[in-house]
């Protein structure tokens, strides 16, 4: 501790303290806007899911000229692939995970951030290959589930 500090403040700068004050207290209360919060939230959910994750790699069709049928962007879809070695439990199919399938009407939400978190689903058990175990963070997972969701 110095010297300086155990001085009686001027006025004159404690008034321009609260001044100060009263700006950042306006200044905050004005950001951050909640339409570029939820924006980048959502771009980051898109990010994670497209480009990190890759889930349209099994969750999209695959058109016969081998790219992804926009039309029908994680509907759902056949497996392109097959293990060359036979796997146990091996699925050919992947679900619709777009917010009006069966599975968001059934999970919601809340199961579908755990399942990111977790790589459990709501009943407990894991889903079956060649569907990744993620175990993500909250927000990430979060992030992605919202993405998730805002897909028709
Ligand atoms: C390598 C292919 C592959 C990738 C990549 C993939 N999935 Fe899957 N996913 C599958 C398959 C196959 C199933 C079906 C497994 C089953 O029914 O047990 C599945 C099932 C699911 C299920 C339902 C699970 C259950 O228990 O019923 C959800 C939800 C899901 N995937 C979401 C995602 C998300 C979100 C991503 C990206 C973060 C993703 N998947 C990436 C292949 C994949």
């Amino acid at each position: 501790m110095t010297t300086t500090s155990l001085r009686p403040r001027p006025l004159i700068l404690s008034l321009a303290g609260i001044a100060i004050a009263a700006i950042a207290t306006v200044g905050l209360a004005q950001t951050p806007k909640p339409e570029a919060a939820k924006e980048t939230r959502l771009e980051r959910g898109k990010y994670l899911v497209e480009e990190v994750s890759r889930c349209q790699e099994c969750h999209t069709p695959i058109l016969p000229d081998g790219s992804f049928d926009k039309a029908n962007w994680m509907k759902g879809a056949t497996l392109v692939g097959i293990p060359a070695k036979p796997i146990e439990d091996w699925h050919q199919k992947a679900p619709d995970i777009t917010s009006t399938s069966k599975l968001w009407t059934n999970w919601k939400y809340e199961g579908f951030v755990a399942f990111l978190q977790t790589a459990k689903n709501p009943r407990g058990h894991k889903a079956g290959p060649p569907m990744p175990a993620y175990t993500l963070k909250p927000e990430d997972a979060e992030a992605m589930a919202a993405y998730l969701k805002s897909l028709p």
